[in-house]
This record gives structure tokens, sequence and C-alpha cells, in this order.
């Protein structure tokens, strides 16, 4: 972990910081890390940074001393070492920063990057699609940030918005201003990660102001049991999305672009000084191409422009009826464990009414077990995209969506989204929200792990507990 300078701006350095990877001889910042199922992955982290860090592999099933999920950080010239078998199913996962207390700022600056995990499903899709990473296979992480005149990212949230979150005015894509993809006319597939310390994102592909519809293929935790058309979706912090876009559908004489649509993004929290947050007029930006840049959540915003050009070899693939051998979700037998979202008007976030601390354990589940848990978060408060290190998990069913939400949803209030499996979940103002968890793993001995909120500032401010596993 270093600092560097990268050009994000035209004509402008920008410093960061990255991971700085040397790998057949080459060197790379923040580079993607390509493996198979059931590989062995070792990486030493080396702090050549003034602060405490550590990296937590997001979304793998990993032991907790692997986990890094920051109970144990690496400090200004120590080093780690990491050492496990990826057992996870094939998806795109990502690695970012996670020593409490740092991680907003060090996330922000830079340090993220993604990981894709490959087996026999991922190879049958690729091979009947004719996917190619990098080509017709485009990952895309969403960020926001703020830069002053010389170009360097600015942090400084006010009291505000180290409680509400940090939302940037840029909107960038792989950290790069409103980019422009060329497309041939086939079916393209984005990975897409939303990177971003506070901002949701309500995705679709317009061309002349109307949706394209495209497909959902997999969540967080890899591929659906088949494709989902759908013609928007959300996208919080830390989840990843899947999709297949047959532009074979669209005019080929008119660019795409990935756009923001407007929301209400419900930040209402009551009982604090929220004037900087003040939504109410949002939405007001209808026309949700316009590249319009405002610090607000929620606006119409524009993020990439594809162009759309012949293809050489001519396109003939389908898309495949079935994707992967998921299942529906099995409902736990017992009483679901309720987790309550809230805050305790002082600035604080809170799961159960409790803020996190390091040195407690509210709870202990056991190995092996499943379990339901539903998720209640407050009326008047915000979306929280709730994050379990660890194991990823399955939706059972949605209550007290609010309209925007409920408009999207199909049976038992679930969103194309729930049908997957994911390690991050959006719950909503007001939402009830079931889940189901297998404690099952193959680590020996306790372990010890922690579910929290990631919108990164709620995790600081206290969105966060710790959770043991007994073995
Ligand atoms: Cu992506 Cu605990 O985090
Ligand atoms: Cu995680
Ligand atoms: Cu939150």
């Amino acid at each position: 972990m270093v600092r560097s300078e990268i050009e994000v701006l035209p004509g402008q350095r920008t410093p960061i910081l990255a991971y700085a990877v040397e790998s057949g001889g080459k060197k790379f910042l923040n580079p993607a890390l390509l493996a198979r199922r059931g590989d062995e992955m070792r990486v030493k982290l080396i702090n050549h940074i003034d602060q405490p860090t550590v990296i937590h592999w997001h979304g793998l099933g990993v032991d907790s001393r692997n986990d890094g999920n920051g109970l144990d950080v690496v400090a200004p010239g120590q080093s780690m070492d990491y050492a496990f078998a990826l057992q996870d199913r094939s998806s795109m996962y990502w690695y970012h920063p996670h020593a409490h207390g740092y991680i907003p700022q060090q996330a922000y600056h830079g340090l993220a990057s993604l990981l894709f995990v490959e087996d026999d499903d991922e190879a049958a899709l690729r091979k009947e699609l004719a996917l190619a990473l990098g080509e017709s296979e485009i990952p895309l992480v969403l960020q926001d940030k703020e830069f002053d005149a010389q170009g360097r990212l600015q942090y400084a949230p006010s009291a505000a918005q180290s409680f509400g979150g940090w939302v940037g005015s840029r909107l960038m894509v792989n950290l790069t201003e409103r980019p422009h993809l060329k497309a041939g006319r086939r079916i393209v597939r984005f990975r897409i990660l939303n990177g971003s310390n506070a901002r949701s994102y309500r995705l679709a592909f317009l061309q002349d102001g109307k949706a394209l519809g495209f497909y959902l293929a997999g969540t967080d935790g890899g591929l659906l049991a088949q494709p989902l058309r759908i013609d928007q979706t959300f996208l919080s912090p830390g989840q990843r999305l899947d999709v297949l876009v047959d532009f074979r559908e669209a005019n080929p004489t008119r660019p795409v672009t990935l756009a923001s649509l407007p929301f209400d993004p419900m930040h209402q929290e009551g009982g604090h000084d929220m004037a900087a947050m003040d939504h109410s007029q949002h939405g007001a930006a209808q026309g949700a191409a316009s590249p319009v840049a405002m610090a607000m959540e929620g606006d119409a915003l524009a993020l990439m422009r594809i162009d759309l050009e012949p293809s050489s070899t001519p396109y003939d693939r389908r898309l495949p009826a079935r994707l992967s051998s998921l299942t529906a979700p099995a409902e736990p037998a017992g009483a679901a464990r309720r987790m309550q979202l809230g805050h305790d008007g002082k600035g604080h976030w809170t799961i159960n009414g409790g803020v996190f601390d390091h040195a407690a354990v509210p709870l202990t589940v056991q190995r092996g077990t499943r379990e339901t848990w539903l998720i209640e978060n407050a009326e008047r408060s915000m979306p929280h995209p709730m994050h379990l290190h660890g194991f990823s998990f399955r939706v059972l069913e949605r209550l007290g969506s609010p309209a925007l939400v409920r408009t999207l949803a199909g049976a038992r209030g679930l969103l194309p989204q729930d049908q997957g499996v994911v390690d991050t979940l959006q719950v909503w103002p007001g939402e009830s929200v079931r889940i189901a968890i297998d404690f099952s793993h193959a680590h020996q001995g306790d372990q010890d792990y922690v579910f929290h909120c990631h919108t990164l500032e709620h995790a600081e401010a206290g969105m966060m507990m710790r959770y043991a596993v007994k073995a």
C-alpha cells in the first residue's frame, strides 16, 4: 500500500492511495485479480503509508484471520501475510481497506479493486456468448468524488456528512469522468461495482431518453439460475451487478447512456441538522441523461456513453436459459433474529441500539446452523446497505418497502437482485427484510466477523457489530 499519483482529470495529477503490485516483471496500481475457484491465494500486504490499514476481501467466505475485518490492523511499516483457498462461487468480488477509523478516507482516496473468481458456469457463459474480459465483458467501478482546483481529492465531511455520508459531485466510472465505450452490436456483459462511500445509483441504459431493457445475470455472489429481464435497478455501496445488454435491440445510429435515474434518496433522519442534506427539491431534473453535477444523491446523472459500431464478425448468440444451478432459498426453521437499525439522536448509527465497540461481541452464532434474520429499518431514517462478513446470504421477503421500491418488486416484495446470492443488502427506511443465512464453513475453531452498514461513514459512526461463529 503506497501513496502515488495518477491523472484522473485531464492534465492534472491526483495524489491517491493505491495497492502497488508487481507481477511478471510489470508494475500495476490497484490490479484486478483473476482466480479459479479452488485456487490458493497468497498475498503479502506491506504498509508503506503513515496510517494503519488492512485489506478486507469483500464477499469471500474466508476465515477471520484472513478476512481483514479490522479487529487486527497493519501498522505503518509493518506487513501481513494472507493465505487462503478461494472456495466461493464464481463472481466479481472486491478488496478494500478495513481499519476502523480510516475506512472512508482510505477507500475514497483510491484503495479498492476487483477480484474475479471463475468456475465452470462462468466459463460456460463466456463460451456461449463469446465474451472476452476487457473487450465484450467490461468491469465498471462506480464512484463519486470531489476535487479541488489542483485536481486533489477532497474529503472533508462536515458533522452532518460524517453522519449522513459523503457524496461527491463528480461521477467516476473506473476513475474516469463520463467515459465513452465503443460496443459491437452484440451481447455485452457489464460487471458493475458500487465502490462509492455513500451514494446509491438507480441504473438504466437509456437511448433517446427511453430505457433499453437488459438482463440481470448475477449479483454479489455469482450467477442467478436464469437471466432476469429488467429495465432498471438500484445499486447501493458495496453491491455488485452482473448484467447483459443485447445491443442488437438498440438503434445503431444513436448513442446509449448508462445513467443513474433520479430517485428520492430518503434521507429522513430527523432530529439532526440535515440542512446540508435537504433533498426536498431533488428529482426536478427529469430527463435522466442530462449531465448535471450536483452533490446530491438521487439526481439524474449520466455515467457513461456507449457508441454502437458494426461488429466485424456476425454475432448470432442467444442468452442461455440456465446460468447456474442456484436453487430457491429454503426458509430456516426457528424464530427470526431481529436486527434493528436506528440512530441514537447523538450522531451515531446503531444496530439493536448499540454502537460499534471493538471489544464487545453482542452476538454469537453456532457454526453449521441456519438462521433467519429480520432486519428492520426505522421509518424516519436513511437506507442502509447492510453487509455481512464471512457468509453470503439469501433474501426471503421484503415488507414495508417505500413506493419507489415496491414498483420494482415482485412476489414477497422481492427485487430482481434479491433472487441472487448477496453479501450486501439495501434496507430502505420503513422496511423489514427477512434473510436466510447458512453459517456453515470449513474453517476450524471459533471465528470473529462483523456485520455493518456499507455506507462507510455510517459504519464509522457506529453502525457495525462484531459477531462470533462458535465452532
Ligand atoms: Cu466491503 Cu466490511 O466491507
Ligand atoms: Cu466485506
Ligand atoms: Cu447506513
